[in-house]
């Protein structure tokens, strides 16, 4: 599958995911990408807002056909993953982790957050695939200045939004190409996720909050949660977070 983008670029846009599911159900075809300065009603996963400021951050959606079964297609947000983490290193030489399913971080601070959305459109089930990563954080709501990083915090330097677009295009082309084998995009996933394997977390869907320790990751994207009852429970939604053993 050979991706080959193509960006339009807007001022302001209220969500780049919501424009371009607007282009994608015209017809718009795999590669189509929308940047946007900033966003005014910039959307996270489970229905979060995410807070989107001129100029402070990478707002960026892509549009995928992909023609792989259904049950990979949580692995599509694991390559986007990937494809982020690539291009920080290149662009800007940060290391980063992969917090299960698709947050990246660095030291323990997320960085970017990827929202992949399915929907239905004329030619066929597609995927907008929305990326922010936070450039400054001049402008973090209060309530982010402990959780969030941004590439000038983490680099101390200028964040070049163009070099990283750019870095980006390239990497989620070649992660796209490797979708259709499964099992290779899962262990790179796993190599470069702390969580993916022996850590302690808590996590919770909103309604039940589990703790346990990660036992790795299926063919399909669950996280492998081993509890204190020696089960494994398959974990497909919810939010994971680190718990510090107290010994
Ligand atoms: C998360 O909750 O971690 C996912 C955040 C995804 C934010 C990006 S910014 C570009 C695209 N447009 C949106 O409205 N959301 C995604």
């Amino acid at each position: 599958m050979t991706l080959k983008p193509k960006v339009l670029r807007f001022e302001s846009l209220p969500s780049t995911n919501t424009e371009l599911a607007r282009l994608a159900s015209e017809g718009a075809a795999e590669g189509l990408a929308v940047v946007a300065d900033e966003q005014t009603a910039g959307r996270g996963r489970l229905q979060r807002e995410w807070s989107s400021p001129k100029g402070a951050g990478l707002y960026f959606s892509i549009l995928l056909r992909p023609k792989i079964p259904t049950e990979h297609w949580p692995l599509i947000t694991f390559m986007a993953a990937l494809a982020v983490s690539d291009a920080l290193t290149e662009a800007t030489g940060l290391q980063t982790d992969i917090k299960w399913p698709n947050d990246l971080l660095v030291n323990e601070r997320k960085i970017c957050g990827i929202l992949a959305e399915a929907i239905e459109t004329h030619p066929g089930r597609a995927v907008i695939l929305g990326i922010g990563i936070n450039l400054t954080q001049n402008a973090f709501p209060p309530e982010l200045a402990n959780v969030a990083t941004s590439v000038s915090a983490a680099t101390g330097a200028r964040a070049e939004r163009e070099t990283i677009l750019a870095a980006l295009l390239s990497a989620l082309s070649r992660w796209y190409a490797l979708l259709s084998e499964p099992e290779k995009i899962v262990a790179a996933w796993c190599s470069r996720s702390s969580y993916a394997d022996g850590k302690l977390v808590q996590v919770s869907n909103g309604d039940e909050v589990w703790q346990g320790t990660t036992r790795g990751v299926e063919r399909d994207g669950a996280l492998r949660l081993g509890t204190a009852s020696g089960e494994i429970r398959l974990v497909r939604a919810g939010d994971v977070y680190s718990v510090r053993s107290s010994s």
